[in-house]
């Protein structure tokens, strides 16, 4: 067994705060699934929204936040968040993470705009602001000597108080798979906190990377916290649409920049759809690409910079223009395929403002939880925020409350377990999932094929558990499990809700209620 004063699973951008701010007194472990730097954080391209300019307010930038949210927006959250983002850049930038200057500006550094924004307020490195962060934080994580990293374990389930048989509901700690020792491990902690990230990977077409299984939610969940607002997965309009590259984002910033939606004749449609035009949030946007790619029977639509001056797309955006160049699109000259993806998970585990959960000594940050910032449609770059700002918060609680004693836990049992007879099962389980997801709850939606999915993936859940409890674990195993859990959650969130708001658009009940309502889900 081992012991730490607080686990934290996961190492994107929330599980990396948390560690940063609390090893000075505490002895930390961070375990991740992959290599450190592995997670959605390290691809994030447009940047971080701050209040920095003289011209912009903290109210414009709730304001934006509420507008986007499509009025289910927590607004204490949201003020909360926005209050202290100047504050987390601020430690950002003293640990020395590059963001792109701009000498004429008062700042002294570029700001982009995005869809939603009504000012310039996105602080970047770039169009690589994840990479630059999280390449930044993870050389002051591997120095410390009060953080132990441990990569390539996954989390497995959470230790809570029901599974050693005590009174109450706590969390001690959790099992976790050391992939390359292909054994499971027990870890106690006096906090443990899920950083795990969201769960794109439960769609067939996803920006996100592999590790986005949504195992987070499914460990919360089944250790006894409610879930907030699963049906509003977000999904981006922007995807680079080409056959050879898997799940490459092209940043809203191309389209803050000046970037144009076209169809294939070259005509452009969005201020048909909205005022906002290109610069709508992105629930307007990607709905509007859906709409014409279904009426003109399309495979893609395009976003052409290509106006723009060739030296300044290739330096604002020298990811995207390489990425582009080597698959022989030269977005200096040609329009850029793209098609919606699915993004972000504004739903999760619901937290209050210092990433409590309903289980004691648990903790929920990043996208993973539902503080209430995103409401029905997160506005673009509030996430990294939302990391910074919760991780600290989580770790001063954490920081000011005393250390008690260490739970004894018990070994991990697999005595009834057997090697599995035919592992090709997971991966067409996977697969069926991912496009059962896709084809039935997409960016429209109705009534019959959210039942249609939701009988589906009762027939998956009923298989993989089974599965589960007569094999020996994988990585890839315990991720199915929380897909297909975590895809229970979203479609069953989605028939309770009887409206269109934000990213839930159904055909069924096309109007918004009066009364904006989270959807919560208690577990039995
Ligand atoms: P992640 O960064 O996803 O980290 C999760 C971590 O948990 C990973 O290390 C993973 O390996 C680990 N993990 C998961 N499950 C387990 C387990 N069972 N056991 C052990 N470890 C586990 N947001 C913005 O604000 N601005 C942007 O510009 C922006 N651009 C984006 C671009 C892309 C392509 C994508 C995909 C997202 C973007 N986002 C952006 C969203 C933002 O990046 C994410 O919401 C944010 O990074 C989430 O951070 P996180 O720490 O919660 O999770
Ligand atoms: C992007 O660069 O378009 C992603 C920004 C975000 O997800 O907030």
């Amino acid at each position: 067994m081992l012991e730490f004063d607080v686990l934290i699973i996961g190492s994107g951008l929330a599980g990396m705060t948390l560690a940063l701010h609390l090893a000075q007194t505490q002895r930390v472990a961070v375990i991740t699934k992959r290599n450190l730097q592995e997670g959605s954080s390290r691809y994030a391209q447009g940047g971080i929204a701050a209040v920095l300019d003289n011209e912009d307010s903290i109210e414009e930038h709730i304001r934006d936040t509420l507008v986007a949210g499509a009025g289910l927006c927590n607004e204490a959250a949201a003020r909360f968040i926005v209050e202290h983002a100047k504050e987390a850049i601020d430690w950002l930038i003293s640990l020395g993470v590059p963001f792109t200057q701009d000498a004429t500006h008062q700042t002294g550094y570029h700001l982009t705009r995005e869809g939603g924004h009504s000012h310039r307020r996105i602080i970047h490195a770039a169009d690589a602001t994840g990479n630059a962060v999280i390449s930044t934080l993870s050389q002051k994580i591997k120095a410390h000597p009060n953080i132990t990293t441990l990569e390539d374990y996954i989390a497995i389930d959470l230790i809570t108080s029901s599974k050693l048989g005590l009174a109450g509901q706590r969390a001690y700690g959790a099992y976790a798979l050391d992939k390359n020792a292909d054994k499971v491990v027990s870890i106690a902690a006096r906090h443990t906190i899920l950083a795990s990230g969201g769960v794109g990977k439960v769609y067939l077409y996803t920006t996100n990377p592999d590790t986005a299984t949504g195992d987070g939610i499914a460990m919360g969940w089944r250790a006894g916290c409610r879930v907030s607002n699963m049906e509003f997965m977000q999904f981006h309009p922007t995807c680079l649409y080409h056959p050879h590259s898997k799940s490459f984002l092209i940043s809203e910033a191309v389209r803050g920049e000046g970037g144009i939606l076209k169809l294939t004749d070259g005509s452009r449609f969005m201020p048909e759809h909205d005022p906002r035009a290109e610069l709508a949030p992105r629930d307007i946007v990607a709905r509007a690409i859906d709409f014409e790619m279904k009426k003109h029977g399309l495979d893609c639509v395009y976003l052409d910079i290509s106006y723009k001056p060739a030296d300044f797309i290739r330096e604002h955006f020298p990811t995207i223009y390489a990425h582009c160049l080597e698959l022989g699109i030269d977005i200096t000259k040609q329009p850029i395929p793209v098609v919606p993806a699915v993004h972000f998970t504004c739903g999760g585990l619901l937290t209050d403002l210092h990433g409590r959960t309903d289980v004691e000594a648990l903790y929920a940050v990043g996208e993973v939880a539902c503080t209430g910032l995103h409401g029905a449609n997160r506005l673009a770059s509030n996430s990294l925020l939302e990391c910074l700002v919760i991780g600290k918060a989580a770790a001063s609680d954490i920081l000011a409350t005393p250390k008690d004693q260490l739970a004894n836990i018990p070994d991990w049992d697999d005595s009834q377990v057997s090697d599995p007879d035919e592992e090709v099962v997971i991966s067409h389980n996977w697969d069926e999932l991912r496009r059962t997801m896709w084809d039935y709850v997409g960016i429209v939606r109705t009534t019959k094929r959210l039942h249609r999915a939701q009988h589906r993936i009762q027939l998956l859940t009923e298989e993989i558990n089974e599965y589960y409890s007569h094999f020996h674990i994988s990585n890839d195993l315990i991720e199915l499990r929380n897909l297909v859990q975590t895809a229970e959650l979203i479609v069953r969130s989605a028939l309770l809700r009887q409206e269109s708001r934000g990213l839930h658009y159904s055909r069924d009940y096309p109007n918004k209620q009066e009364m904006a309502m989270e959807t919560v889900l208690t577990p039995d």
